[in-house]
């Protein structure tokens, strides 16, 4: 019997789908195709008896991408009787009983434990329920990592914030933070099997907080030097951060764990305290600038990215200016913009969208423009220096990995190099790609 599996979103859906996959392999499933990702290739398709699709609610167009998916699985089921497919991720509870039309099994990613025996009786409901299926640790089960030598592992899942644009505190619930112990164990069992990239993960890891049995508390500082005393030449990344849990206990952890990457992703949304506000953001761009400055005087160098959100509700162009005017002050290396797109159920779809598409492009263009020209200035002045570079992967003779300071690196080299933590000189630079040499090649 074989798998495919179609994933949407974020690290921590990837990090679930590998979940997935090790319950099915568990049951003598195997892989369509070595893909983890949005592959709806014919190909891989067709191979399958299983299709588990890992959902996304975070935007509209990630949920529609599903409902175009329905159409394809209709006549992939009209030609195979036998076919069988589940929809997991993260999903509103609205959508459940849409999709449960196009779907044999609508399955909370928390009940994944119970896919096999959900398979294995026709009679069970089509749309899982936690008062059913008890949330047990699906946390614990150890995952197919589709990489050999980066993995993601989840600390926490859930969120409490309610930022008043995003799903996620409703397709995911509450802040669940995983036992320490048991992060430390799944660490260790990587490093030893050769990996050089753990990616600790959760909707707000800064909030990371276990209750140990002699009553003390592992918050995610701590955690960050428990997986730093692990034995081991790796690196340590985590997202995602929210700025308002990020403090200086944390910035002192990240300066003082050597493992842990000069690399932050600290979603600021916007510029404009207002929009914070109507946000839910419960932090000011003060605060958040006076943040990055620890962050920069700590950890000199380090390299920052951000998400964004324009467009919100009643933003106006002066406000939206305000958010221009940061990114061209912090002088980010990367940033993930996104159009404000209005997600039921949430506190600002009762307010009105009010700006246009176009205008909403015309911010993105404009936040993209003063992107690349402030993370070109600072990609330029690596140019001659060494860095150490994992790479990951191989396209058309060039050698593709990310350094330290995640920025995304080319390497010409005849070597092979996959997955090897190797040291390279920079000799190119563009505002997202740099390129690079093996130093011992020069
Ligand atoms: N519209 C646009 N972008 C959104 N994000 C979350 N919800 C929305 C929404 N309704 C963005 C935020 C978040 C990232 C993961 O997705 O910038 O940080
Ligand atoms: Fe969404 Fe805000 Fe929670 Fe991030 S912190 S997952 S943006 S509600």
């Amino acid at each position: 019997m074989k798998y495919h599996i179609i994933v949407f979103g974020c690290q921590m859906n990837i990090s679930d789908s590998e979940r997935v996959s090790a319950v099915l392999e568990n049951i003598g499933y195997q892989k369509a195709s070595n893909a983890l990702g949005a592959d709806v290739s014919a190909e891989a398709l067709a191979k399958a008896d299983l299709i588990v699709v890992t959902m996304c609610s975070v935007r509209q167009s990630a949920v529609d991408r599903v409902h175009g998916l329905v159409q394809k699985i209709k006549k992939l089921k009209a030609k195979s009787q036998k076919l069988k497919v589940v929809l997991t991720g993260c999903i509103l509870k609205k959508d459940k009983k849409i999709f449960v039309q196009g779907f044999d099994y609508v399955i909370d990613i928390k009940d994944i434990k119970k896919l096999p025996e959900i398979l294995q009786n026709p009679f069970t409901c089509k749309v899982s329920d936690r008062t059913l299926y008890k949330l047990d640790g699906y946390l614990d089960i150890t995952p197919k990592y589709t990489s050999k030598f980066s993995a993601n592992v989840p600390i926490m899942t859930g969120c409490n914030n309610f930022c008043a644009y995003c799903v996620v505190p409703y397709a995911r619930d509450r802040e669940i933070s995983r036992p320490a112990k048991k992060i430390i164990s799944e660490v260790k069992n990587l490093i030893k099997g050769g990996y050089k990239e753990i990616w600790l993960l959760g909707q707000n890891v800064n909030s990371y907080s276990n209750v140990l049995e002699n009553n003390r508390i592992v918050g995610f500082p701590k955690l960050l030097e428990m997986v730093n005393d692990i034995p081991g030449n790796f690196w340590i990344r985590f997202t995602s951060s929210h700025p308002k849990d990020f403090n200086d206990e944390v910035i002192s952890a990240m300066a003082s764990y050597k493992k842990v990457t000069p690399y932050l992703n600290l979603p600021v949304q916007a510029g404009d305290n207002k929009v914070l506000r109507s946000m839910n953001r419960r932090y000011t761009v003060r605060d958040y600038k006076n943040k990055i400055k620890k962050l920069r005087e700590k950890i000199p160098g380090i390299a920052l990215s951000t998400d964004i959100i324009v467009g919100f509700p009643g933003e106006t162009k002066k406000q939206f200016e305000n958010t221009a005017k940061l990114f061209r002050e912090i002088k980010y290396d990367m940033a993930y913009i996104n159009k404000y797109s209005p997600r039921a159920g949430t506190a600002a779809s009762k307010l009105k969208d009010n700006v246009t598409t176009k205008e909403k492009k015309r911010r993105e263009k404009a936040l993209t423009k003063v992107l690349k020209q402030t993370a070109l200035a600072k990609n330029r002045k690596i140019i001659g220096k060494t860095t150490n570079v994992l790479v990951d992967s191989k396209r058309n003779n060039f050698y593709f990995g990310k350094n330290d300071h995640y920025k995304t690196i080319k390497i010409i080299s005849n070597k092979n190099l996959l997955g090897k933590l190797t040291k390279v000189k920079i000799t190119d630079a563009s505002p997202f790609i740099l390129k690079g040499k093996l130093t011992n090649e020069q």
